[in-house]
């Protein structure tokens, strides 16, 4: 390679964006700015493609139109950044390309400036990087932001961002920012901490979310607030998880639950025209917990398919099979999935792949029938009276050629194993309509949660959230698991996209809340004694919601993973690949805010 260093763009000043000329522009003299996307030499002539983010330009080094300037060209490579100067003109006939906007025209090249070199980048900056491992795609973020696909998911995410910031402050929203260093706040996530070197030995944690700050903010009179806030949270990671990610975060005085869901429908509505020009339902479809776990086994159902879970268990109570019979009298349930044509999976395969599946969930094994021209065929038929296998037919609707897969267990497990089952088969045989965009609000979520690990209640939503009024009186006597709050999620195709609840507004409930979650006194004052202190001075009733935006995005995008439309994500390791974050950090730094290592333990 003939030595060329980067030079001086000079003079030369853009005058075009490499997605902007146009047939009528031919005869125009222009300078144009951009990366070497691809160089081709056709016969002593050289095309090069210029590529910046409006698009890609053809530009052409003749020796005809420039003998010094062709000579130059043979040196540029994929990747130099380049200045141009020379002049539109049509493309031969049969040489122009109707995918692109630039198609019909190219730029005969008059002058060349490398303004910078390029080593060989280490994979393709072209659309489908897919066949690129992840993993070097996030080493060299910067060279995979580049490719088309990644260029438009952030142009759609801003898009977003513009979208919802219009809408709510044509609302009479207001943005409103809230601190980062902060005092931790519940949202059930491990917090991620800072240590403070004015105030040796004290902490800041980064917030999980603004719940409290925006419910201050209501205190304070801040009716109607929204921002659009970064999130830290240190939990497990998945491709929907990050441990830092984006909400679109909103609290309203004065407002029922109705409300809230109404702005987030109206909400929704907006981005969804506005982004991607889909008209989502005027008014989105309801479904309390209770029915979507007893239904889906989860509460984020997706019901672009079948695969509803079917209750059996008083059928299964009179069966002979002793799993079926030991569940039942033990509390639990007995539900099963109709597979429409999924005889053809065979027994092995429910053995030794659906069967380890589901046991991951906590369930024992897998029972199955196969339905046939001639009843049920199955190693437990048997134990099935033909009356009884008859009455299962009728309740599952199965036709010959079906499958029904069984679990009997406590009902938390049959749900988490049958809800997963549900996905995966979903999943594996394509039984997903993808063209259908599935909304719908999760209500009457209970307001606790029994921790087995931590032997207390705790919060479902966060503990902020308020009961319903039907069931104040279960927080003082009753079951507390038989309480539900006023909470909400908004999922969109089986996907959590948003949460919010109204909140509790008053110093006594509140209190009686940390009681129930097992937080004396001492121990609410020393971390939520702001707040408490707040509900003093006049709280109104108020209630939010927080959007995923990031998971929001990748909907909006079609992309399985919130990486795609983050631009500088960490892996599930928490690692940044590029900048290799986290990382060590001098002694003379941890000097400074009081902290001494432990030896790490090996
Ligand atoms: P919640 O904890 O449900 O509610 O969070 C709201 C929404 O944020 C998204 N989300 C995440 N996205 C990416 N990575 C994560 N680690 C992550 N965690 C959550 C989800 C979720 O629905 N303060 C309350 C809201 C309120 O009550 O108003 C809150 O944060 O899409
Ligand atoms: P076993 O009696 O343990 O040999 O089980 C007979 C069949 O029932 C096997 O197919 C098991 O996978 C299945 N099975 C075992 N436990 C359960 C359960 N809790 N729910 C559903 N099926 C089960």
């Amino acid at each position: 390679m003939g030595k060329i260093e980067g030079q001086a763009m000079g003079d030369m000043s853009r005058t075009h964006n490499l997605g902007e000329l146009r047939i009528e522009d031919v005869g125009q003299k222009v300078v144009l700015m951009g990366w070497v996307a691809s160089r081709r030499d056709h016969g002593g002539v050289i095309f090069t493609d210029l590529r910046d983010r409006w698009g890609v330009t053809q530009v052409v080094f003749s020796p005809q139109t420039s003998a010094q300037v062709h000579s130059e060209a043979e040196q540029i490579r994929s990747e130099y950044v380049m200045a141009i100067e020379g002049e539109v003109a049509p493309r031969d006939e049969g040489m122009t390309n109707p995918n692109l906007g630039t198609g019909e025209i190219e730029v005969m090249a008059l002058k060349l400036v490398v303004l910078n070199v390029s080593k060989s980048p280490p994979f393709p900056i072209e659309r489908g990087g897919s066949e690129v491992s992840e993993e070097i795609r996030l080493r060299y973020r910067y060279l995979d932001l580049r490719r088309p696909e990644m260029q438009q998911n952030l142009l759609l995410r801003h898009k977003t961002y513009q979208i919802v910031r219009k809408q709510l402050s044509d609302q009479d929203f207001i943005e409103v920012e809230t601190p980062f260093l902060m005092k931790s706040t519940p949202e059930g996530a491990r917090d991620f901490l800072v240590p403070s070197r004015l105030q040796q030995g004290s902490f800041y944690a980064l917030p999980q979310s603004p719940q409290t700050y925006k419910q201050l903010l209501m205190v304070g009179g801040y009716d109607r607030y929204f921002q659009i806030v970064k999130c830290f949270r240190d939990e497990d990671l998945r491709a929907d998880r990050q441990p830092e990610f984006t909400q679109i975060d909103i609290e309203m005085a004065f407002v029922d639950q109705n409300r809230v869901m109404g702005v987030a429908e109206e909400l929704m509505r907006s981005v969804f025209k506005g982004s991607i020009g889909v008209d989502i339902p005027a008014s989105i479809e309801r479904m309390t917990y209770d029915d979507a776990m007893n239904r889906y086994g989860v509460d984020k159902p997706d019901r672009r398919f079948g695969l509803e879970l079917i209750d059996l268990t008083d059928i299964a109570g009179e069966a002979d099979f002793r799993v079926f019979c030991q569940a039942v009298e033990g509390g639990g349930v007995v539900k099963a999935i109709n597979l429409p044509g999924g005889s053809d999976i065979s027994r092995t395969a429910i053995e030794n792949q659906l069967t380890p599946f589901v046991k991951t969930y906590g369930a024992m094994g897998l029972a199955w029938m196969k339905a046939t021209e001639s009843g049920f065929e199955s190693s437990i038929a048997k134990f099935f009276s033909e009356e009884i296998q008859e009455r299962i037919r009728e309740r599952t609707n199965a036709k010959p050629g079906d499958l029904l897969l069984f679990l009997a267990d406590a009902a938390e497990v049959v749900h988490a194993g049958l809800g997963a089952l549900r996905l995966k088969l979903a999943a594996d045989r394509g039984l997903v309509d993808e063209s259908v965009w599935d909304f719908v609000w999760i209500t009457d979520f209970p307001l606790l949660e029994w921790s087995a690990e931590e032997k207390r209640w705790v919060a479902r939503h966060h503990p902020f959230t308020s009961p319903r009024d039907q069931d104040m009186d279960l927080l003082s006597d009753g079951d507390p698991g038989a309480i539900l709050a006023k909470a909400y999620d908004l999922v969109i195709n089986g996907e959590e996209i948003a949460g919010g609840s109204i909140r509790i507004h008053r110093n006594d409930l509140q209190q009686m809340m940390f009681g129930l979650l097992g937080i004396d006194e001492e121990e609410a004052h020393a971390k939520f004694g702001f707040l408490l202190e707040a509900f003093e001075y006049g709280a109104p009733p108020h209630g939010g919601i927080a959007f995923g935006f990031d998971r929001l995005v990748a909907q909006l995008a079609g992309e399985r993973s919130i990486r795609e439309v983050i631009a500088f994500p960490k892996t599930n390791q928490g690692q940044s690949l590029m900048d290799g974050s986290p990382s060590e950090v001098d002694d003379k730094q941890l000097g400074e805010v009081g902290i001494r290592l432990r030896p790490r333990a090996t």
